[in-house]
């Protein structure tokens, strides 16, 4: 069983001093073995303009070319735009992500003033050029990484208070509803149980811990880290979330990025014990 997981934060919203922050998310992961080496290096997303990850990989001493594989949570603008940056640093790499990664969407607020949120142009190219060269993984369904490493691939949408978390379309008139089904989450089972690593959780929270519960069949969640994407939750969708959170019992609730301030101030305080604050240039041990 491996020992711990090391989740070193590059992109957050949120930085701690002397590191840089954007709206957007990065994790670099080192997947540690009883015996103290490491079984798998794996960067998750690449945060949105590509130099906050390369300047915070850079001051973290971490040098993105030796990473084992990308795993892509899915294909929104500030999770995609430092894929170029990657690809520099390590033209071969291996990427997880789902088919649909890469297709047309927008945000579109009271049906009015439509904002791509897609992959950025450049970036579009180099998914293309990643697929001409067979570099991408398919992950539409769970797939593993290795032996007790996993990505979710599509997460069912199970529960009835959770949705996408946000006004998000697939064309620019607000006509066809994303339901952002690449939305995936990576999980590595320890000897103390399941570390889950979302990026936007557009599935819903609970719904992608449920699942790589399921599949796992681990009922042991030691930490999950990532963006919750509540910012834009009612009240009743975060009573329901931390209700089914307490069932979970979580060991370690990292969540940032899109969780949004508010709903980090309720995680906070329902679980005083359990929450970790996550900022870029941290790095924590699961
Ligand atoms: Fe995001
Ligand atoms: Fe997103």
């Amino acid at each position: 069983m491996y020992a711990n997981v090391k989740v070193t934060v590059l992109v957050d919203n949120y930085a701690a001093e002397g590191f840089e922050a954007e709206h957007g998310l990065a994790f670099w992961i080192e997947v540690v073995d009883g015996d103290g080496s490491i079984v798998k290096t794996i960067l998750f997303d690449t945060g949105q303009s590509g130099h906050v990850l390369e300047r915070n990989a850079e001051k973290c001493g971490i040098d993105l070319a030796t990473a084992d594989c990308l795993v892509l949570s899915h294909g929104h603008y500030d999770h995609t735009g430092g894929l170029k940056v990657v690809v520099n640093k390590k033209p071969t790499i291996k990427v997880y992500g789902h088919s649909k990664l890469d297709i047309e969407r927008y945000s579109i607020k009271d049906k009015a003033n439509p904002r791509a949120i897609d992959l950025p142009l450049e970036i579009q190219s180099v998914w293309k050029q990643l697929k001409e060269r067979r570099q991408i993984e398919y992950t539409d369904d769970s797939v593993m990484l290795c032996d007790r490493i996993g990505i979710t691939g599509f997460v069912k949408r199970e529960t009835e208070y959770e949705d996408v978390g946000g006004p998000f379309y697939l064309d620019n008139k607000a006509q066809h509803d994303d339901l952002i089904e690449d939305d995936q989450s990576l999980w590595i089972r320890t000897n103390h149980g399941l570390v889950i690593v979302a990026g936007c959780s557009h599935a819903g929270i609970i719904n992608t811990i449920t699942q790589v519960k399921q599949v796992t069949n681990e009922e042991r969640v030691h930490a999950v880290i990532g963006g919750f994407h509540l910012v834009n939750a009612n009240e009743e969708r975060m009573s329901k979330t931390i209700r089914s959170l307490r069932g979970i019992k979580i060991l370690k609730l990292a969540a940032c990025h899109c969780t949004g301030d508010e709903a980090l101030m309720h995680l906070s305080k329902a679980f005083p014990e359990n929450y970790v604050e996550v900022q870029a240039g941290r790095s924590f041990s699961f």
